[in-house]
C-alpha cells in the first residue's frame, strides 16, 4: 500500500479542514474462496502484520470487519475491537487472540457460525483507509455444532458483502484444485457478471503436482476475468508451526515466482506485492472518481456559510461589559414583546 499512503495522505488532509462533512468513499476488499483455501492468508499479507487466526478447518467463523486507519507517521500501530470500546492492543498477538475468543463467545468453541460480524479498526502510519472482510470459506458437509444448512448460511453471509457494489471481491482458489470447482469464481460471477469487480487469486502455486503449472489460469485462458488472476504463495501451516515471518514469507515468495521455468517470464505480475499494487490502482481510480463530487461539496460548503454570515445581520460594536449586557437585555426584551404578541394572537384566533 506505500504507493497510495502519500496520495492518500494529501487528499485527507483536504477532508480534515471539511470536518466529517466530506469524505471519500473508498471500497471495500471482501475476500471470498472454499475453507482453508488461504482467504486469512492473503488477507494477512496484505496487511502486512501476523494478526488473523489461520489454519487447518473451520478457522474463521465470524466475518471480521476489519476498518484499517491512517495515523500520522511515526504514530503507535494499534487496534480496537467495536465489542471492546477504547481497549487498545498495541500486541497483534493479543488481537488474535481476542478475535478468536469473541468468535467462541459467540459461536461455541465447536466449529459453529455467526453472520455476526466482528468489528477491529487497526491504527498505523502504513496503512490506507480501507475496510477489509474476512469470511467463513465455505463448506458443504456440517461439522461439530454447524447446522444441516451450513452451505446456504455461508452462501448467504458471503452474498451479503460481495452483492454490495462498493466490494471489490477477491476470489480465492487454491492452484492444486480446479478451477471449474470454485464456488468463489462461481458466486463472484453471480455478483458481478462483467466481472469489473473481481480480482481472481490463486494460492498454494507451491503446492502444485510436480510437472503440472497454472501458466494458462494465470493468463487468463481458462477463466476470462477483467482483472486478471494472480498466483501468490502464502505461508504454509508448518511455517506457521515454525514462526517464519510474513517478510521471510514474501521474500521466499519472490525467489519461487523469479526462479521458476514456467513463471520467470511474467514474474513481475505473481505475487502479495502485485496483487497490493492492482489493488492500489483501483483505489487510486476510484480517489479520482470521487473528486469531483468532494469538489461541489466543498463549494456547497462555501455558500452555505456565506449564507449563514449574512443571517447573523451585522457585526456588533459593543466594547464594555455594560454596553454587551445593554444589546444582550434589549435583544431579550424585544423577544418577549414578539413571543408575548404571538401567543396573544394564537388565543384570540382560538376564540
Ligand atoms: P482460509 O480458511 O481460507 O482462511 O485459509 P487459511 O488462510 O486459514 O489457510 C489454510 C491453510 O492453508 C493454512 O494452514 C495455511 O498455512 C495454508 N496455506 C494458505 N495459503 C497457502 C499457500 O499459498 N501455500 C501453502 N503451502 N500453504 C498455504
Ligand atoms: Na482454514
Ligand atoms: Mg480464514
Amino acid at each position: 500500500m506505500d504507493a497510495l499512503i502519500p496520495v492518500f495522505g494529501k487528499v485527507q488532509d483536504v477532508l480534515a479542514t471539511l470536518g466529517s462533512a466530506a469524505t471519500i468513499p473508498l471500497p471495500q476488499v471482501v475476500v471470498i474462496g472454499a475453507q482453508s483455501s488461504g482467504k486469512s492468508s492473503v488477507l494477512e499479507s496484505l496487511v502486512g502484520r501476523d494478526f488473523l487466526p489461520r489454519g487447518i478447518g473451520i478457522v474463521t467463523r465470524r466475518p471480521l470487519v476489519l476498518q484499517l486507519t491512517h495515523v500520522e507517521e511515526g504514530s503507535a500501530e494499534w487496534g480496537e475491537f467495536a465489542h471492546q470500546p477504547g481497549i487498545k492492543f498495541y500486541d497483534f498477538d493479543d488481537i488474535r487472540d481476542e478475535i478468536q475468543l469473541e468468535t467462541d463467545r459467540e459461536t461455541g468453541s465447536n466449529k459453529g457460525i455467526s453472520p455476526l460480524p466482528i468489528r477491529l479498526k487497526v491504527y498505523s502510519p502504513s496503512v490506507v483507509n480501507l475496510t477489509l472482510i474476512d469470511l467463513p470459506g465455505m463448506t458443504k458437509v456440517p461439522v461439530g455444532d454447524q447446522p444441516s444448512d451450513i452451505e446456504k448460511q455461508i452462501r448467504a453471509m458471503v452474498l451479503e458483502y460481495i452483492s454490495q457494489a462498493k466490494s471489490i471481491i477477491l476470489a480465492v482458489t487454491p492452484a492444486n484444485t480446479d478451477l471449474a470447482n470454485s464456488d468463489a469464481l462461481q458466486m463472484a460471477r453471480e455478483v458481478d457478471p462483467d466481472g469489473t469487480r473481481t480480482i481472481g487469486v490463486l494460492t498454494k502455486l507451491d503446492l502444485m503436482d510436480e510437472g503440472t503449472d497454472a501458466v494458462d489460469v494465470l493468463c487468463g485462458r481458462v477463466i476470462p476475468l477483467k482483472l486478471g488472476f494472480i498466483g501468490v504463495i502464502n505461508r504454509s501451516q508448518q511455517d506457521i508451526i515454525n514462526g517464519s515471518s510474513i517478510a521471510q514469507a514474501l521474500e521466499r515468495e519472490h525467489t519461487f515466482f523469479a526462479r521458476h521455468p514456467a513463471y520467470a517470464e511474467f514474474a513481475y505480475r505473481c505475487g502479495t506485492g502485485y496483487l497490493s499494487r492492482t489493488l492500489n490502482k483501483i483505489l487510486i481510480y476510484h480517489i479520482r472518481n470521487a473528486l469531483p463530487a468532494l469538489r461541489s461539496r466543498i463549494h456547497a460548503l462555501i455558500s452555505e456559510t456565506e449564507n449563514h454570515i449574512g443571517l447573523l445581520g451585522e457585526p456588533i460594536n459593543a466594547t464594555s461589559e455594560t454596553e454587551k449586557s445593554g444589546l444582550v437585555l434589549s435583544s431579550l426584551t424585544q423577544f418577549c414583546t414578539s413571543y408575548c404578541a404571538a401567543i396573544d394572537g394564537t388565543r384570540t384566533s382560538f376564540i
